[in-house]
């Protein structure tokens, strides 16, 4: 089975795993959706106390939507590190929600991106062919022009090693009508065959 068959139906038996790096407003819910859906989730945050309270059962983000939903600790096919070296070599599909704030003179700072984009593709077995998906609110042609030049210096290969795609988070924290299981998807990559087997894990 050619790999697109073999992801599209991990993604029909719940034998995916789902991979999302900063748990943080986005990350969060993101992780407990795909967790609820059926799949295996790594959840990866770089602070500790983040992932303690997660593991706790606690919810460390401001939003009170998530209050009661974070997975009780021992919950099913739900784990929480502060390692991506740790969580990337398991999943399928890694999401990453990392924060995407403004400089000091008002640029945006893709600082985020790119640590987070290198501590993923770091983890990546060779011919494993993870999708990396950015969901943080970046403008056009942030996804290629900060991950491929750092892809490159680390000797993999878009298309053997892994794939690239964008899918931005549109959610609304506390707007019921725009939660982050309701609002319509958008899904960015340059290979079709990546973009199916996204468009079928989104939908669950
Ligand atoms: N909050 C919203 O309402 C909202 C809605 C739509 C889109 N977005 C976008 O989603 C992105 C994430 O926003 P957020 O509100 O979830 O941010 P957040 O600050 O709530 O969470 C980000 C998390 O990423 C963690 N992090 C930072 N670097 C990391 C790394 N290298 N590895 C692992 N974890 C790391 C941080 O510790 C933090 O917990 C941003 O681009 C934002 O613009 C946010």
């Amino acid at each position: 089975m050619d790999w697109c068959s073999t992801f599209l139906t991990k993604v029909k038996s719940g034998k995916l795993t789902v991979g999302v790096i900063g748990l943080g407003y986005v990350g969060l819910p993101t992780a407990i959706g795909f967790n609820d859906a059926g799949f295996n989730v790594w959840g990866v945050d770089v602070s500790q106390r983040t992932v303690d309270m997660i593991n706790a059962g606690e919810n460390p983000t401001g939003d009170p939507d998530v209050d009661n939903i974070v997975p009780a600790p021992g919950t099913e096919r739900w784990n929480i590190t502060t390692s991506s070296a740790e969580a990337v070599p398991h999943c399928d599909v890694v999401l990453v929600t990392v924060p995407t704030p403004i400089t000091h003179d008002l640029k945006p700072d893709l600082s985020y991106v790119a640590g987070a984009g290198r501590d993923v593709f770091q983890a990546i077995a060779k011919g494993s062919r993870t999708i990396v998906v950015l969901e943080s609110t970046v403008y056009p042609g942030v996804t290629a022009q900060t991950w491929q030049p750092i892809i490159e210096e680390l000797g993999l290969t878009i298309g053997e090693d892994l794939e690239i795609a964008y899918c931005p988070e549109r959610f609304n924290p506390g707007d019921p009508a725009h939660g982050v299981r309701q609002v319509a998807r958008v899904i960015g990559c340059s290979n079709p065959e990546v973009g199916a087997a996204l468009v079928s894990l989104y939908q669950r």
